[in-house]
């Protein structure tokens, strides 16, 4: 490890000497972390930095899911100024590097052994054309509930296991008179509601038919139907100001007692630590109930835009600090994800975390790791757009389940 090491910073070192730069330069970094516990993680990466004499010039774009931030995005590139490294996930890389867009990190990938130690299905993502375009911060995933533990116990919930069970466990804290579910109502959020509810009404082969290949019939079949009746069911039981509502606010209904739980990717547990709660004690995660063998993913990662030739000092000195194991670990303990390494050892992590990585190792060898539809891991972003958009309108109550799945069907026909 220390040779391993060694030779990273002398690599860095010679980059950052031999570029025509005589001295490191900032880097602008656009990203979508603006929430407490997303700054505190972004806080461990502006760090890192800085003990390398490298710069930050922060552009935030607030909105989960990133949609926002795709947009500034694409307006920065046609006016000619593309950021130096911006935060993206899955598909929207393969189509910046589709469009030539993106700097070869080869070179420090192949100093630093990124081949070996990246997972295959972080590869799929951050390799394109057999050049690695972007870099790997973390592994997410979606399927994931949160809840308040003192409002469980006080109301005799055991953490539940499968639909039925979820559903006794919402009534009674309805009839406690306590919101059930925390929830923002934003397609994104909704989304990522689905991710879940999907994944454990039409099980893994199912999912997989309809988000990754977009099988007709199984987008419009029986158990899709069956989805959409139990989002119904979860917006019956949000309170009356979830419309809008940013999906850390949710967080902190459940942080705070007033509800008792959010389903949303492992982003919220961040929220739980920069509030000093604790695992097990103060909260509980938890699979999605029905998906405790599943995993819907995403993993951040940094694409480095192209400034004219070669990858810059910089850009290279961001790609091998966010791909050292350490810092995989200093980050995902503030970020609520996992690491992006299969190499480094998760003992530091928290219960949340430790069993993120273990559900993680587990669905990867059984064949049950899967991207996440609502964050760009399943499929093109036209095809997202298209899923979120009948999400969204049968949340609403747009129309009913029969409809949507009509509407998906239309929707992902037109947009794939
Ligand atoms: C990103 C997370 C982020 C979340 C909410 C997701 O798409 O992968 O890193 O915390 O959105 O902003």
């Amino acid at each position: 490890m220390r040779k391993f090491l060694k030779t990273k910073s002398l690599f860095v070192a010679g980059l950052l000497c031999t570029t025509s730069l005589a001295h490191a330069e900032d880097v602008e970094v656009l990203h979508w972390w603006t929430s407490g516990g997303e700054a505190a993680a972004l806080n461990v990466l502006k760090d890192d930095l800085s003990g390398q004499g490298i710069g930050w010039t922060d552009m935030p774009v607030a909105g989960g899911g990133g949609e926002q931030a795709m947009t500034v995005l694409r307006a920065r590139v046609t006016a000619g100024n593309a950021p130096t490294a911006v935060q993206a996930l899955g598909f929207d890389i393969l189509d910046w590097a589709d469009q030539g867009a993106l700097a070869d990190l080869n070179e420090v990938a192949a100093q630093e052994g990124w081949d070996d130690v990246v997972p295959d299905a972080l590869k799929a993502f951050a390799k394109h054309d057999g050049k690695w375009v972007s870099a790997p911060v973390n592994v997410h995933s979606t399927n994931w509930v949160w809840a308040n533990k003192a409002v469980l116990d006080a109301n005799g919930i055991a953490q539940p296991t499968n639909w039925d069970e979820f559903v006794a466990a919402v009534e009674a804290l309805k009839a406690a008179g306590v919101t059930p579910i925390a929830h923002g109502g934003q397609a994104w959020q909704d989304a990522t509601v689905f991710d879940a509810v999907a994944m454990s009404t039409l099980g893994p082969d199912g999912y997989k038919a309809a988000f990754i290949d977009l099988d007709e019939e199984t987008l419009g079949g029986d158990a899709m139907k069956e989805a959409f009746d139990r989002m119904a069911f979860i917006r019956d039981n949000v309170d009356e100001n979830f419309s809008g509502r940013d999906w850390n606010l949710a967080t902190a209904m459940v942080i705070n007692g007033e509800a008792g739980f959010q389903m949303m990717g492992d982003w919220a547990k961040g929220e739980f630590l920069n509030a000093g709660k604790v695992p097990g004690e103060d909260f509980l995660c938890f699979r999605f109930p029905g998906t405790q063998d599943q995993v819907t993913f995403n993993a951040d990662q940094f694409m480095m835009f192209d400034q004219g030739g070669t990858v810059s000092a910089e850009q290279a000195a961001l790609a091998s600090a966010i791909l050292s194991p350490s810092f995989q670990i200093a980050f995902n303990k503030v970020k609520g994800s996992v690491p992006a390494r299969t190499d480094v050892d998760g003992s530091d992590l928290d219960a949340c975390g430790q069993q993120g990585m273990k559900d993680l190792a587990a669905a990867a060898s059984s064949g049950n790791l899967f991207g996440s539809m609502a964050h760009g891991h399943a499929a093109p972003a036209s095809v997202k757009n298209a899923v979120y958009d009948v999400v969204t309108a049968h949340f609403n109550g747009e129309y009913g389940s029969e409809d949507a799945v009509t509407e998906l069907v239309d929707a992902v026909s037109i947009a794939k």
